[in-house]
């Protein structure tokens, strides 16, 4: 049976990232992966949120696979808020420091798969984690079936579940809790091919519920309406996606319709898996924790995981020290907390609530955020990730 150092289910943005910084210690680190190179780099379905906090812009300049992202993504120095007809600047900068960098989730996969390919990384695609064994023993063992069907094993040191929010290898955690929030909201998202709103995200809030107008590119937009869980796509027709968005943005900035390339339909919900780790077995990113889009803290958060698992293991392949791979549970809470607590936050701030009570705080609130430089600077603090990536920027090598 083939040995190696570490194991990971799961060609995500955590997975490919621990891979990379691991490879660079020369720690051999395998990923498996169920889908296909291509289904991964190219497939609509995939389309994810594309805003990285000023923390993960930096650890991934770091690591080395920032080239395309800083060429091709887009540097904002805050966002939008939209209500009453108007638009409200939030700027970062001036804020707390620190800005955001707009570059969508699958370009970034295809970086880390492109950058540790390059240097010989392994990662295995179309091949399926279908079993743990060994766990409680210094070497799990992963068992995959082959694209051909056979089954293998790789005999590990560390095995990480990185498999996303439908993760099948979370079960794996022994007397797990689940965390769980269910907001009655979803989001009706849609990709088309025509110029943003504006030149940074808009927020907008308004009585007949919540738009998002952000962007992959200067020439593609990506914008949101809330809508309710039990509505299906057929009853949104292109034309009445457009008029919608229309009026929530309220007159505030124009928008120019284009042909849409994708439409989708996501329930909003958070939760949290406890404890994240079991003897030598971990997991990371979506697989553990899930947030609702509204801070666009998921792919941020996964990429604190990975940074906080590469600095546990260097810990213990380079000073033979185990205490950090013992408080990994601990150390990602942290941050996963606070980024649920500010994606609450910005969802019962923008989304339109039954309520008429709740309603009408919502819409106090909003009114204090727009005077009050104070909350404006928590929001900005928590959107540029100074209690997420930041964090974690300092744990990454510079790479030549
Ligand atoms: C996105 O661009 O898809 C996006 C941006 C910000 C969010 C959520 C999604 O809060």
């Amino acid at each position: 049976m083939r040995r190696i150092q570490v194991g990971i289910v799961g060609a995500g943005p955590a997975g490919l990232l621990l891979a990379h910084l691991l490879r660079q210690e020369g720690v051999e680190a395998v990923v498996l992966e169920a889908k296909s190179r291509e289904y991964l780099e190219t497939s609509p379905h995939r389309i994810r949120a594309g805003v990285l906090e000023h923390g993960a812009k930096e650890i991934l300049r770091r690591a080395g696979v920032g080239d395309r992202m800083l060429a091709r993504g887009l540097g904002h120095k805050g966002i939008y808020l939209g209500f009453d007809g108007q638009l409200l600047h939030l700027d970062f900068e001036t804020l707390v420091g620190k800005g955001i960098w707009v570059y969508g989730q699958q370009y970034l996969v295809q970086d880390l798969i492109r950058h540790h390919l390059g240097v010989g990384g392994e990662v295995l695609f179309e091949h399926e984690a279908v079993d743990l064994e060994d766990l409680h023993t210094p070497n799990p063992t992963l068992v995959y079936r082959t694209p051909e069907g056979r089954i293998g094993r790789l005999r590990c040191e560390f095995v990480v579940a990185a498999d996303g929010s439908h993760s099948s290898f979370r079960r794996f955690i022994p007397g797990q809790r689940v965390h769980e929030k269910v907001y009655p909201f979803a989001w009706l998202g849609i990709l088309a091919e025509a110029p943003p709103a504006a030149e940074e995200l808009i927020y907008a809030s308004h009585p007949q519920g919540f738009a998002l107008f952000s962007m992959r590119s200067p020439s593609l937009s990506r914008n949101y309406l809330q809508v309710d869980p039990r509505e299906r796509l057929e009853d949104w027709p292109e034309e009445r996606i457009w008029e919608e968005l229309n009026l929530r943005l309220g007159g505030a900035a124009e928008i120019r319709p284009g042909p849409l390339l994708e439409k989708s339909l996501t329930p909003m919900r958070a939760w949290v898996v406890e404890p994240l780790h079991s003897g030598r077995f971990f997991v990371m990113g979506d697989a553990g924790h899930v947030v609702p889009p509204t801070g666009a803290k998921g792919l941020n958060l996964a990429l604190c995981d990975a940074a906080v698992l590469y600095r546990a293991m260097c810990a213990f392949y380079k000073e033979g020290e185990a205490h950090l791979l013992d408080r990994y549970t601990q150390d990602v809470l942290r941050h996963v907390w606070q980024a649920e607590l500010f994606s609450y936050w910005m969802t019962t701030l923008l989304h339109t609530l039954r309520d008429p009570f709740e309603e009408r705080l919502r819409v106090a609130k909003l009114r204090h955020l727009a005077e009050s430089p104070l909350l404006q600077g928590f929001l900005a603090e928590n959107y540029v990730g100074l209690h997420t990536t930041v964090r974690y920027v300092d744990l990454i090598p510079v790479q030549p």
